[in-house]
């Protein structure tokens, strides 16, 4: 069975004993269960101790980007083994803030998730349009870019275990959430365009997630929806209990 995945992406928040304190609730979710994953994405700096303290748990971790290099001089940079070595089975690529502020493109973000891949490391491809782009009408398209772009050169295997986050930029961060009827009619096109690309039973299997001011009060309607497999959080799960709010969620809607 697929299992609905909740992740937080705590972006360059936490310090030391806040990143450990908020891995250490997660670890203890008395909602997380046969049917929701749960995962952690905190900054490279504290990711050791992260899994050090998930160690045991089933709480997955990811690191929040990467480079596609393997290795070499690219100062700042951390590459997929590195994030394998202190125990991350995710990473976030693509992300809008990747996207926007540090300007990737979809070559890089291409590249990033066959390294990705390669390494054995599972790609979390985030995808979404900006509030001009859906106002203009160009919401799918963007997103089809975003992801025909995005696999390029994935094979039907590794395809299979790869995340989509669908996270329209004009929601993330902003309190403004994509009503669960928008969330699920972008996610069926995004099914839709993974059937196409490789076919529906990859396309069955892939896990879609939203984001964007997903928050406990608005979770079940969100996780509700057919196409919807998860979230991507940001500011909710920085806080142990909202977070939780949320994992609560998504074992609800799943029964
Ligand atoms: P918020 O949940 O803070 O809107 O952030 C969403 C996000 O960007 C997750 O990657």
């Amino acid at each position: 069975m697929k299992k609905m995945f909740i992740c937080g992406n705590w972006k360059m928040n936490t310090d030391r004993r806040s990143a450990i304190a908020l891995a250490e609730a997660l670890k203890s979710s008395p909602s997380a269960s046969h049917a929701v994953e749960t995962g952690a994405c905190p900054p490279f700096v504290y990711l050791s101790e992260v899994a050090e303290m998930l160690s045991g748990s089933d709480v997955s971790m990811g690191g929040q980007n990467m480079y596609f290099e393997p290795e070499g001089a690219f100062t700042g940079e951390v590459s997929a083994a590195m994030l394998l070595d202190v125990g991350c089975r995710y990473v976030i690529l693509g992300h809008s803030e990747r996207r926007h502020v540090m300007g990737e493109g979809d070559d890089l973000v291409n590249r990033k998730v066959r390294a990705a891949c390669a390494a054995g490391l599972l790609p979390i491809l985030c995808v979404g349009e900006l509030l001009e782009e859906r106002e203009a009408g160009q919401t799918e398209a963007v997103v089809e870019r975003h992801i025909s772009r995005g696999l390029e050169g994935v094979s039907r295997e590794d395809a299979g275990e790869v995340v989509i986050a669908y996270e329209p930029v004009w929601a993330i961060g902003t309190g403004k959430t994509a009503t669960p009827g928008q969330a699920n009619e972008v996610h069926l096109f995004i099914r839709d365009l993974l059937g196409r690309i490789y076919d529906s039973d990859t396309a069955a299997k892939i896990r879609i997630q939203y984001g964007g001011s997903v928050k406990p009060d608005n979770a079940l309607e969100l996780m509700s929806q057919s196409e919807v497999d998860g979230a991507l959080v940001g500011g909710a799960s920085l806080k142990a209990d909202a977070f939780e709010g949320i994992i609560a969620a998504a074992a609800e809607a799943c029964g």
